[in-house]
């Protein structure tokens, strides 16, 4: 057995420099010689046993050890004897029932001629590492479940644009079974050229301002091409550093789809809207006329062969005489209800004097009508085409209507202005009780939606806004040009 002595070469002293410096290392350390006997140990690893150095020395190292431990590293001190190299060792035990890790490096002590005398064995104690190494492990399972379930591509890019991690949802759509055969890759690897190309120019844009980007693209590979909303973002370290991107993409062809669908109906229902809306009109102008021109003819002529009979009574026949002015009167009458029915229908007045007139005609019958104080402000003249002059004459037609039904207005103004952007706007203001958010937004207020429609129809808009007890606002925008967006055959 080698002594202390025998070692002092390589010891120092026995409390020399060395056996200070091995006192004060922060790892448990001990020494032994060939029949693995401790020859010297710190106050550490003395302590971690609960002992302290003197209780060790002379003993074997498999005091230290939990059996089948101290077995292996018997193994491995034999094999630093023979080899005269390092061994370093991670090994596991159970310590009061607690699973600990030993980061064991036994280190060969040479005498001058290169023969090994002892064996320092540096222990340390690395359960807290490879437990959160687990903990971390566990977590990037858990990470990697989440995103290969994830339906969206996902991926991460170091700066030069070299995949990092994608999940599997990425890795199917590029045609690889596995995430990890991307890894290493490079966008021209994966994709046909323009759109690697694309995605690498959107890479650097991405990194160069440190902006998020997200795009709806389309993208063609092989057949139809494919709807995708992609979201980038650069990675930055701690400092601000960028080290790549990262980002994600799904597959938005179906909502693209339903989308379209969508608005095409939506568009057919507005044509169709429009195309009744028209149809309509040219009815009220056919039949107003008609009423007009054939009622009105007739009655002209009932009204001067009444004239004529009267005059032909004879003398005396009072009663005669009274049974004809009363019918002269009736015929009068009607011809009256016949002119208002037809221009309630359709007032000639916006077919002969345009607009404004019509709008001044408007708010005079309205006020007549209903006894509300109707204030109207017209430009001197508008020059609009006629059928989109009508659309707003009926538009303000309905806000009148609203007002009188709805609003218990007292008074209400009409303004019609060209606005500096050179569009037609009009407004109906009432100081009635207000319309609500809630009325202007419920499905089934049709009046103000055909108001919106109409407007949206000759590309402009309508907008409704109530203040509780102060009234309501109808403001319409309408381009004074532009050709409607509906066919009226
Ligand atoms: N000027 C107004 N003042 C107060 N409430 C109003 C006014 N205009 C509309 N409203 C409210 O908004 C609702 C919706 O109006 P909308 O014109 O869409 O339908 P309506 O007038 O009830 O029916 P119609 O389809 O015959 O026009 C009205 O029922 C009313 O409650
Ligand atoms: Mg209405």
């Amino acid at each position: 057995m080698a002594t202390i002595h025998d070692l002092a070469e390589y010891l120092g002293q026995p409390g020399g420099p060395l056996a200070a410096v091995i006192e004060l290392f922060p790892d448990m350390v001990f020494v032994v010689d060939r029949e693995e006997r401790i020859l010297h140990i710190n106050t550490l690893a003395a302590r971690s046993l609960d002992g302290t150095p003197e209780q060790f020395i002379g003993r074997e190292q498999s005091a230290l050890f939990a059996p089948p431990l101290g077995a292996r590293h018997s193994q491995f001190i034999q094999q630093v004897f023979r080899t005269g190299e390092i061994v370093v060792t991670e090994t596991h035990q159970e310590l009061h029932d607690t699973p600990i890790w030993i980061d064991a490096r036994l280190v060969p002590l040479k005498a001058a001629r290169g023969e090994v005398r002892a064996v320092v064995g540096i222990i340390r104690d690395v359960s807290a590492r490879v437990r959160a190494q687990e903990a971390l492990s566990v977590r990037e399972a858990y990470l990697r479940a989440m995103l290969d379930n994830f339906p969206f591509l996902v991926w991460l890019k170091d700066i030069d644009g070299r995949f990092l991690a994608v999940n599997q949802t990425f890795a199917l759509s590029c045609g690889r079974a596995h995430a990890g055969d991307v890894v290493g890759l490079t966008d021209f690897d994966v994709w046909p050229k323009d759109l690697a190309q694309r995605y690498v120019d959107d890479d650097r844009s991405v990194m160069a301002t440190r902006q998020q980007k997200d795009v709806e693209e389309p993208i063609f590979t092989e057949g139809a091409p494919r709807w995708y909303e992609t979201f980038k973002t650069s990675v930055l370290d701690q400092q601000g550093k960028v080290l790549g991107t990262t980002g994600f993409s799904r597959d938005i062809t179906e909502r693209q789809r339903l989308d379209e669908q969508l608005r095409a109906q939506r568009e057919q229902l507005r044509a169709l809207a429009a195309h009744v809306e028209s149809v309509r009109e040219e009815e009220r102008v056919r039949i107003a006329r008609e009423i007009h021109d054939e009622l009105g003819q007739a009655l002209t002529c009932m009204s001067m062969d009444l004239a004529f009979l009267d005059k032909q009574l004879p003398k005396g026949n009072a009663e005669a005489a009274a049974r004809v002015s009363a019918l002269a009167t009736l015929v009068k009458d009607t011809v009256k209800t016949v002119r208002r029915i037809s221009s309630e229908l359709r007032p000639s007045i916006l077919d002969d004097l345009g607009l404004g007139a019509a709008m001044e005609w408007l708010a005079h019958d309205f006020a007549t009508r209903t006894g509300i104080d109707c204030a109207v402000s017209v430009p001197s003249n508008i020059s609009i085409a006629a059928e989109r002059g009508t659309v707003v004459f009926r538009m303000c037609q309905e806000a009148l209507t609203n007002v009188a039904r709805h609003a218990g207005a007292s008074h209400v103004s009409i303004d019609l202005m060209i606005d500096e952007d050179d569009r037609l706007s009009l407004e109906v203001s009432d100081n009635g009780r207000g319309i609500t958010d809630e009325e202007v937004h419920r499905p089934d207020s049709l009046g103000l939606l055909g108001m919106r429609e109409r407007a949206a129809l000759l590309g402009g808009v309508a907008e409704v806004k109530g203040r509780a007890g102060e009234g309501t606002t109808v403001t319409v925008r309408v381009p004074l040009v532009g050709s409607p967006t509906h066919s009226s055959g």
